[in-house]
């Protein structure tokens, strides 16, 4: 049988220093204890909120990009706003030829967010020819409404390759319900593209989605960030 622990040992004193923090009473004057174990420290509470939000963005992340840092400094200051508020973060939108660290950037934004301590951190990350496979009507009853569901109301969202998958009357519409969703709820979104948001002399992104998404999508952009370069893949650097 375990031996009860003595009362003010160290571990009790632990639980009950957080008992009396979550009342907001410090058990002893800012000092006598180290920091980092002081539960009423707000900076305790958000290293612990990082630690959860670190944990949850290594698992919505694929080996590959496990590393990934957001370097463009367009990328990081959308990342302070969506850690500051999130409901006036809108999207970020990261367009640019293969190979040039769009999704790199993605989740390394993704990261700094979740580095930041964020209140809430739950997070989807979907290649968008994946979703719109995952949101075909199945045999399963209501699975796919409620996937799209899940992607609607996610709090954080990256909707990578946007505009890859072939168009037709269906993806138009399932891309309207997801952006509309999220644009009415003002949910902080990112989004990246082979394709330029605009382009006179070639398809671009609104000949993807629609004009009523298009138009949603402009609303909701606060950055948006043309990548320039070689393909990394084959060795090539940032412009
Ligand atoms: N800043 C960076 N530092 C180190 N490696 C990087 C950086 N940016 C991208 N990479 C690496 O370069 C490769 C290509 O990057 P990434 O997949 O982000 O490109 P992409 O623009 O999303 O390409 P695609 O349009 O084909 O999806 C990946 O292996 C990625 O890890
Ligand atoms: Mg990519």
């Amino acid at each position: 049988m375990a031996k009860p622990e003595r009362v003010g040992g160290a571990r009790s004193m632990r639980a009950l220093e957080r008992i009396l923090a979550s009342k907001g009473i410090p058990l002893a004057p800012d000092g006598d204890h180290p920091r980092e174990e002081n539960p009423g420290d707000p900076d305790w509470h958000r290293r612990a909120r990082a630690e959860y939000a670190l944990n949850r963005w290594q698992t919505a992340t694929p080996p590959r990009f496990r590393t990934a840092e957001a370097t463009l400094p367009e990328v990081t200051a959308w990342a302070d706003r969506a850690l500051a508020d999130t409901a006036s973060a809108g999207a970020l939108l990261l367009t640019g030829l293969t190979g040039t660290g769009k999704t790199h950037q993605a989740y390394g934004a993704l990261r700094r967010i979740a580095a930041g301590g964020p209140d809430r951190f739950e997070v989807i990350t979907v290649n968008s020819a994946d979703m719109y496979g995952s949101l075909r009507p199945s045999q399963v009853m209501g699975a796919a409404e409620r996937e799209l569901r899940r992607l609607s109301e996610v709090r954080f969202l990256l909707l990578d390759d946007l505009g890859t998958a072939k168009t037709s009357e269906w993806t138009e519409e399932v891309t309207y319900r997801l952006i509309n969703y999220r644009y009415n709820h003002c949910l902080p979104t990112i989004i990246t593209s082979n394709l330029p948001a605009r382009n006179a002399e070639g398809p671009d992104l609104t000949d993807f989605v629609g004009a009523r998404v298009a138009s949603r999508l402009a609303e909701m952009l606060t950055a948006l960030v043309p990548m320039i370069g070689g393909d990394r893949r084959r060795g090539g650097r940032a412009a």
